[in-house]
């Protein structure tokens, strides 16, 4: 990896053994974008992929050159209004009312391994020598706002990461009133736009659509990253499939309202911008001030969709999620949520606990119903103080029984929010995001606290502290069931109500760091009602996220499918339930919820005593066998094989560093009569090694070369399901199969 500039031509060249990426200093002094993508020979002049084209109805910079528009520049970070129309990376508001900028290069820096981002989370390095980062210095002179540009690109993958600074040196305030993350000029538009979009229980679905002229965008401005879009998008070239073909996917490293746009030209170059959502944002910045926008990341692949892929869960799994369990195979829980939801006594969670510790679960999760008045969701948010006349013995009692009985403890919390019927919000009215003359929504009756104030952060630490430092707990699922309304903190004046959106992200960022650090062993889930913050920003406080409310195994292929472009399989909680399902009824077989669930962190959200004696069998079969191969799936690398939003089969597989294991997941949602034939074709096994192949549940299974694997396929041609010699565990909708390949020695 290198990063080289050219004195005479004024040009970068960041690169590593996988991509290039140059940018140079244009004439009027502005950083201009040449190239993004595979690997490049180095040269000091790039100037020729600067095409500059005389246009009619171009306005220029220069009066005596007509080829200098900016419109038809690429750029690195651009500014509207002089010259440019389309949608700018950052605009400024100054005290006069204008918003043009001019920022001018002025110096860089090149340093080994990659700076902190203050308050926020962001990928980072352990060895200086993993990563270089240039930051180019850009100044305005009339404002003497000072704009630094971040780029770190990393010593393997190809993975570039950015972001962007202000810093006041004018002497007089300005508002920002967008400041992107990324701004990115291709110089064409040949790609296929990838997004990831749903709702509540069905987070995640696969959208690809032609990139076309004009705007292309997802977003949220509900104040959390949002169960409807996720700030992650790819550009794929047509022809790019999961094994093949030039792709860039483009994540935000943030949990609150965000942009994520491509806008084609009409002479089809396309610029891609990725950052905090510039509607209702602004951000004071005062002489002296500074303001650093969240972590871009983008990564570069021509070998397809499932190498980017990759390349994003080794960074986000190892570079991006920190501490003790980072690393560490993820305790296989039981959640009580499905289970009892708020009706529960102490007696009974111990008997669930015990059932579940019999069938070998580690960890015990007591999720929401435990604290103040809360019996329903009406009331009790905001009151982190245990209901003893639930729990008699506290949090403490009930941990030590869980302890006792030989498994780990968990808790569930939602600290961000508050019921009107409530202690806290008795005494703190005040301390909710609300308009002042204006109704105050309510969202599942609660409130939004005001996170962007420090006393109310560090009203709710004080509670959360208390109860981690007195009970033995393990684990804490950090709940988030609703979005913002009514944005608005009481703490700021007018002109700092444009930054309350952010400071409460900012806040939420606070708290999990206080958290984190004080309690460095416990493991953090995050949740938002499921998946409604499932972003790149809490995975750096909380290495799993429950992925969705929905638990039904097939709704959950779309979801994980979905989810796998970005996220790790490490990262996504997965738990089986009970049937019918209770979010869409559905009755699918035991040993497909499972083969579903693998492919996460793994756990049960139900009552095990409610199974019949042979469901214990299968669910302590289940166990042992995630126990065995839980840290080649959660740490392995995982290739997509079939896509339930095509196929009415789903198939992946996970497969370990050295190439000698493999799981794989066969799904088929609906069953057929007098089906095709079925051939799997594998991914990622070494083609000159032979590998066993065993159905999970058979004793034996036949060997075949990886190569035999990977072209001819795995044959998973069924019995048709008239002949009578299908067995009845797979004649039937919903069906499905794990395949464990090892390699012979
Ligand atoms: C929403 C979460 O996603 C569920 O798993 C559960 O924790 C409930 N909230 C509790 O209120």
């Amino acid at each position: 990896m290198s990063i080289l500039f050219s004195e005479r031509t004024k040009t970068f060249h960041l690169f590593n053994q996988e991509i290039s990426y140059v940018m140079t200093v244009l004439p009027n002094g502005h950083m201009g974008q040449l190239y993004f993508g595979k690997k490049i020979h180095h040269k000091e002049d790039f100037s020729y992929l600067q095409e500059k084209v005389q246009r009619a109805m171009a306005a220029c910079v220069f009066d005596d050159d007509a080829t200098f528009s900016l419109e038809h520049i690429k750029q690195e970070y651009g500014v509207y209004g002089t010259t440019d129309f389309r949608h700018p990376a950052v605009s400024i508001l100054q005290k006069n009312g204008s918003t043009l900028s001019d920022f001018l290069y002025e110096s860089h820096r090149i340093t080994e391994g990659k700076p902190k981002l203050p308050g926020l989370p962001a990928t980072y390095t352990e060895e200086p020598k993993e990563a270089e980062t240039l930051i180019i210095k850009l100044r305005d002179p009339l404002t003497g706002i000072v704009l630094e540009l971040f780029y770190t690109i990393f010593a393997k993958g190809g993975i570039l990461a950015r972001s962007v600074r202000f810093q006041n040196e004018g002497t007089e305030a300005v508002q920002l009133k967008r400041a992107m993350s990324l701004c990115m000029d291709l110089p064409d538009s040949e790609y296929d736009w990838l997004q990831f979009s749903g709702a509540w229980a069905r987070e995640r679905h696969l959208k690809v659509r032609r990139l076309e002229q004009g705007i292309q965008a997802v977003d949220s401005i509900r104040g959390n990253s949002s169960h409807e879009q996720n700030p992650f998008i790819v550009l794929k070239r047509p022809t790019a499939d999961e094994t093949q073909g030039e792709v860039i996917g483009f994540s935000l490293v943030y949990s609150g309202n965000f942009l994520a746009q491509a806008q084609v030209d009409t002479q089809d170059t396309t610029r891609v911008l990725l950052g905090i959502h510039p509607f209702g944002f602004g951000w004071k910045l005062d002489p002296g001030a500074s303001f650093q926008t969240p972590e871009a990341v983008m990564v570069y692949s021509s070998r397809g969709l499932g190498d980017m892929s990759r390349t994003f869960h080794r960074l986000y799994r190892s570079r991006l999620a920190r501490g003790y369990w980072r690393d560490r195979e993820r305790p296989i829980l039981n959640n009580n949520w499905e289970a009892t939801y708020f009706d529960f006594t102490e007696d009974r969670l111990v008997e669930i606990a015990k059932k579940a510790k019999e069938c070998g679960v580690e960890l015990f999760v007591l999720d929401d119903g435990w604290f103040g008045d809360r019996r329903n969701d009406h009331a009790g948010l905001g009151d982190w103080i245990v209901n003893r006349e639930l729990l008699p013995g506290g949090i403490s009692g009930l941990a030590e029984k869980i302890e006792a009985l030989g498994m780990r403890f968990g808790l569930w919390f939602e600290p961000e929010m508050v019921n009107p019927d409530s202690d806290l919000y008795r005494a703190h009215p005040d301390w909710i995001l609300k308009t002042p003359g204006r109704h105050a929504s309510l969202g599942r009756h609660q409130h939004v606290l005001d996170f962007s104030r420090r006393e109310v952060v560090d009203a709710v630490y004080v509670m959360m502290k208390k109860i981690l430092s007195e009970a033995k707990v393990s684990y804490v699922k950090w709940d988030m069931n609703r979005s913002i309304t009514e944005c608005y903190s009481e703490a700021l004046p007018a002109d700092r109500q444009g930054e309350v959106f952010h400071r409460y992200i900012l806040g939420v960022y606070d708290l999990y760091e206080r958290l984190t650090s004080e309690f460095p062993e416990v493991l953090f889930e995050s949740c938002a009602s499921g998946g409604g913050r499932f972003d790149p920003g809490l995975l750096y406080y909380a290495p799993q996220g429950w992925a969705s409310d929905d638990s039904d195994a097939v709704e959950r292929l779309k979801i994980q499918y979905g989810t796998s472009f970005c996220y790790p399989v490490s990262s996504i909680g997965s738990h089986v339930s009970v049937t019918p399902n209770h979010q869409v009824y559905r009755d699918t077989p035991l040993h497909t919820r499972a083969n579903v669930a693998y492919f996460g962190t793994f756990g049960y959200e139900l009552d095990l005593n409610k199974l019949a004696g042979e469901e214990i069998i299968q669910v302590k079969e289940q166990i042992r066998f995630m126990k065995t191969y839980r840290k080649l799936i959660q740490f392995g690398d995982f290739y997509r094989l079939s896509s339930p939003f095509e196929k009415n089969i789903t198939a992946w597989m996970v497969v370990s560093e050295d190439r000698r294991q493999a799981v794989v997941g066969w799904y088929r949602t609906l069953n057929g009569a007098n089906v095709p034939l079925g051939r799997l074709r594998l991914s990622g096994l070494d083609e000159n090694l032979s590998y066993c192949v065993c159905e999970e549940g058979l004793e034996s299974g036949a060997c075949y070369y990886g190569d035999e694997l990977m072209n001819a396929g795995l044959v998973t041609t069924e019995n048709g399901a008239m002949d009578g010699t299908l067995s009845e565990k797979h004649s039937c909708d919903f069906d499905s199969r794990i395949y464990v390949l090892k390699a012979e020695d």
